[in-house]
């Protein structure tokens, strides 16, 4: 197995109140190679935390993680990750964003060649040397993602990539991220809280449930791509994953809200 999650929990402690408090536990998740795999759940339920973990940025409290047979416990280069927030320097271009992790592990020009090739991959070929500032949200993303790519990484670890930009811009960018991911033949685990999202992307949806948080579904999508909206699988899919996640959204209102609000559908 390519990435295998085995028992894995996570526990944060709180020495002032010396209390812990679980985010999640007993997850078990195995990730073939070339797959791409939502982590879909209610804010809360510990997709980020999970993807940290995989990041090697977060050690497990209990568990492993495997990556091609080896433990994770540091970052490494094998592992590409992708933020809401890019995260670019705004005193760099673009081209020097994309290079800035390279530096030390390639000439100077080999570099530019890799961040050159990844660049023309997500259309920006143009805008190599502009800065930061000059590039909307979703070119801002796609610099990002260029950076992830440039180091060649197995798998691209993407937590809510597109949450915050706008809904055509999501559109775009998940058509463009489909052809990345034909193309390079990576390993995405993504992280997203859209069940749209993650039925228009993924081969496998985990559907994970809240406090504690734990797997609640592990959904195959066999829906044949590219999949346009409206599709009546995808409507029903798209309806029984909300079942599914119903009741914890409603968890998590109770404890948040005072009043007496319920989610239905
Ligand atoms: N460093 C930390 N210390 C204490 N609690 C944390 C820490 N990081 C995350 N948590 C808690 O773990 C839970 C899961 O967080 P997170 O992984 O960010 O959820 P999600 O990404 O699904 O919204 C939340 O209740 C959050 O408050
Ligand atoms: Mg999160």
């Amino acid at each position: 197995m390519f990435l295998k999650m085995d028992n894995v929990g996570k526990y944060f402690h709180n020495e002032e109140k010396q209390s812990t408090f679980e985010v999640f536990s007993g997850i078990d998740i195995s990730v073939e190679e070339n797959q791409f795999v939502s982590i879909l759940g209610p804010s809360g339920c510990g997709k980020s935390t999970l993807l940290s973990m995989v990041a090697g940025l977060e050690p497990a409290s209990e568990g492993e993680m495997i990556l091609e047979g080896k433990e994770i416990k540091q970052p490494g280069p094998d592992r590409g990750m992708v933020f809401q927030q890019p995260a670019l320097f705004p005193w760099l271009n673009v081209r020097d964003n994309v290079t800035f992790p390279l530096k030390g592990k390639m000439s100077r020009t080999e570099a530019n060649k890799q961040a050159d090739h990844y660049l023309k991959m997500v259309q920006l070929s143009r805008f190599k040397e502009n800065y930061i500032y000059e590039l909307s949200g979703g070119m801002q993303q796609r610099v990002a993602i260029a950076r992830a790519l440039a180091m060649d990484p197995k798998i691209l670890l993407m937590d809510e990539p597109f949450g915050a930009l706008d809904e055509q811009t999501r559109y775009i960018m998940h058509d463009e991220l489909m052809k990345i991911w034909q193309e390079t033949k990576k390993t995405i685990l993504f992280v997203t809280h859209s069940i749209q999202e993650a039925i228009k992307l993924s081969d496998r949806i985990i559907v994970m449930g809240t406090r504690p948080g734990r797997i609640i579904a592990d959904i195959t999508v066999d829906i044949a791509r590219p999949r346009k909206r409206g599709i009546l699988e995808a409507i029903e899919l798209e309806e029984r994953i909300m079942g599914l996640l119903e009741g914890e959204i409603n968890k998590v209102l109770k404890e948040e809200l005072t009043n007496e609000v319920e989610f239905t559908r």
